[in-house]
């Protein structure tokens, strides 16, 4: 970077923008609520089937959230994604564990009157039946090729933007999705051996719904009540 008579000149490189389709207001306003109707038809499952999903859909849904906006493109974030099935019991035991002393009273009298509706449980079967486990991880700051320390910037705000990519790209491929968040979640890092650096944020379960899958009955807030329009 440099000064020169009072305007910033950088060293950034630009390119013309690739890929963007010049659409009529008419065909966005299609686009729109066609996508708000896929998207409305997600919803958090708990129970899944043991039916494999190829590789290649949750490499892509990765590939996805890699695609998330992040402060100063620092990209922190990690998805450490589990198939193997010592892999998954061992993380299915130590969620167990964290959820018997959270359910047991650790989360206080209120979370657990608000959890109620859900009728969640310490029991976590889907940790093993699910074929894919997904854990997010958050990256504190990263590490330069000279071994230094490179500062991240929004590291939540970019790690929940990227796992909110996740989740539409697994939904838009067809599959079930579970946003678990045991806690404390210090083991997901030792179990995936991930650097001091990185925190796990959430473990993205996935996989086909269960046959005789059934969701709680939830309502989601209107247009008025979540917008406010000047
Ligand atoms: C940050 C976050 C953490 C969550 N943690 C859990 C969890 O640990 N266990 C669980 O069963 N559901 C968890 N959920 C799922 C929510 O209960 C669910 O999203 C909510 O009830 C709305 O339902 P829906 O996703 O079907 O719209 C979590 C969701 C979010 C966004």
């Amino acid at each position: 970077m440099c000064l020169l008579e009072g305007t910033r000149m950088s060293e950034a490189k630009f390119e013309p923008l690739k890929g963007h389709i010049h659409r009529t207001g008419d065909e966005m306003v299609a686009r729109s609520e066609a996508f708000f109707n896929a998207m409305k038809t997600r919803r958090t499952v708990r129970m899944f089937s043991p039916e494999p999903v190829p590789k290649a859909v949750i490499e892509h849904a990765i590939l996805t959230a890699g695609r998330a906006p992040s402060g100063a493109n620092k990209q922190p974030w990690h998805f450490a994604a589990i198939s193997d099935p010592d892999m998954k019991a061992r993380i299915r035991a130590a969620a167990e564990e964290e959820e018997r002393a959270f359910y047991g009273g650790r989360a206080g009298d209120s979370w657990l009157k608000d959890l109620e509706p859900f009728g969640t449980d310490e029991h976590k079967p889907f940790l093993e039946t699910a074929p894919w486990l997904i854990a997010v991880f958050r990256q504190s700051y990263g590490t330069r090729p000279d071994g230094a320390r490179d500062t991240h910037y929004y590291v939540h705000e970019s790690a929940g933007l990227a796992a909110g990519f996740l989740l539409a790209a697994l939904h838009h491929a067809g599959l079930a999705t579970l946003t678990h968040t045991p806690s404390p979640m210090g083991f997901l890092a030792d179990i995936c051996g991930r650097p001091a650096s990185e925190k796990a944020t959430m473990l993205v379960v996935a996989g086909y719904p269960a046959k005789d899958c059934e969701v709680p009955v939830i309502d989601k807030k209107p247009l008025s009540e979540i917008s406010s329009w000047f």
